[in-house]
């Protein structure tokens, strides 16, 4: 942890790594827990005291009653899903108004932003994005072509500039021709989720976090979504629309990178990717299945299947490149006990041709794996890094080696307690 510092906690690979249980941990030693990217395609599972949430534009720091926590002007936020999402913690006991601030500068997803997803999709027909619908492109797209609403301007005639901007969407759904759609229930929900969301405090966050940072505060940025869907840097055109890497931190949250810390990247003990695009490492057999079962491998989000294949090391390496990584944390290392040997992707292959950076365009390329002795013991009791048997050690060293960063954490099922901290 550094002091007066922004410390970033991020996916590094295609998200669903897992952040939102490591944030609940982190917590206790953070002021302030910050979203800076994504919206509501984002679905951070936490399992607290038995009970399980899902986290889709609420930070996970929201749990931890000292805390505030902050949706970052970087962010897209539907008022309805925000409405519904943060009524339940409510409900739960959790009192919101006063710990979770929004920034005027964060970007309103409309429900025509929703449509557009879908009518966008529709257009590109097999090469669709396979988007989570929720209309994180158009709503991006309007921010890049300074035609958005940001949650700011719900204070400012708010009414004028929705119907403009819904408009302005349903002249484009004309020209697409898709017209087969009716928000009318979904418009009055969003409405209420306007008003709902107006009981929060809407802030200039940069200068809040700013501020926090000056006092000799500690941050967390909570990452969403994984490197390898960032606009810039991901497997682009089949990616997210949003910076989800440490730079994204920056402009997300208005933070100059001398404040960045340490940068924490998580990753599972294997990879997954939901939607569409190329995953060299996909096992399009009964293993892949088997690691799908075993880690329950559903978005959480849509409920699709995530594909799942072995560890991907090439991707790993350029992510940490990207990010500047400073420590690891691995993910559901248990989902892997019952297997006898375990693969590591260390290379792609095309056209006899090899590579082990990440190539521009990742379509066709082969993995080249090297295998590693499982270690078959069930890890999920574990309380202390000297209980690991030695095959586990054994694989931790061999990722440390190979992607030359430690591994700190490692965390070996899904309740807190699971966690633990490496020597
Ligand atoms: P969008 O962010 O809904 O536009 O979807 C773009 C791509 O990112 C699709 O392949 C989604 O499946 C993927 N995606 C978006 N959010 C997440 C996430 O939180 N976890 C994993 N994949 C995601």
């Amino acid at each position: 942890m550094s002091t007066g510092k922004v410390d970033a906690l991020l996916g590094i690979v295609f998200g669903d790594e897992g952040k939102g249980k490591v944030v609940d941990v982190f917590t206790p030693q953070y002021d302030v827990v910050a979203r800076f990217a994504g919206g509501p395609n984002a679905g951070h599972t936490i399992i607290f005291e038995g009970k399980k949430f899902v986290l889709r534009s609420i930070p996970s720091g929201i749990f931890d009653e000292g805390k505030l926590n902050i949706i970052g002007n970087g962010c897209v936020i539907a008022p309805d899903l925000f409405m519904a999402e943060a009524q339940e913690l409510e409900s739960a006991g959790y009192d919101l108004k006063s710990r979770l601030h929004i920034s005027r500068r964060a970007h309103l997803i409309l429900p025509t932003h929703r449509v557009l997803d879908r009518a966008y999709e529709a257009a590109k027909g097999k090469n669709k994005v396979g988007t989570t619908g929720k209309g994180i492109g158009p709503t991006y797209s309007d921010k890049a072509s300074r035609t958005g609403l940001r949650v700011g301007d719900i204070q400012q005639n708010f009414q004028e500039k929705y119907e403009t901007l819904k408009a302005r969407h349903e002249q484009i759904l004309r020209d697409l021709h898709y017209t087969d759609y009716d928000i009318t229930d979904e418009e009055a929900l969003w409405m209420r989720g306007i008003q709902y969301m107006s009981q929060f405090p809407i802030t200039d966050t940069e200068i809040e976090i700013n501020q926090a940072l000056e006092e000799g505060k500690n941050v967390l940025a909570e990452g969403a979504q994984g490197t390898m869907l960032d606009i810039d840097h991901g497997t682009y055109p089949f990616v997210s629309s949003s910076n989800t890497c440490t730079g994204g931190v920056c402009t997300g949250l208005g933070v100059a990178p001398n404040r960045i810390g340490e940068v924490f990247g998580i990753f599972k003990a294997y990879s997954t990717r939901v939607g569409s695009g190329p995953f060299p490492v996909e096992l399009f057999d009964e293993i892949g299945d088997k690691i799908r079962e075993i880690g329950h491998e559903y978005g959480a989000v849509t409920g699709r299947n995530r594909r799942c294949g072995w560890i991907d090391l090439v991707a790993l390496r350029y992510a940490i490149m990207i990010n500047g990584v400073t420590q690891l944390i691995m993910m559901k290392s248990d989902v892997l006990d019952t297997f006898e040997t375990i693969r590591a992707c260390v290379a792609y292959e095309k056209n006899g041709q090899r590579t082990t950076t990440m190539p521009y365009d990742t379509e066709g390329w082969q993995a080249v794996y090297e295998d590693i002795p499982g270690w078959q013991t069930d890890l999920t009791q574990m309380t202390s890094q000297d209980q690991f048997p030695e095959a586990f050690q054994n694989y931790i060293k061999y990722l440390e080696s190979a992607l030359e960063r430690p591994i700190t954490i490692v965390s070996v099922g899904p309740d807190r307690a699971q966690t633990i901290e490496m020597n």
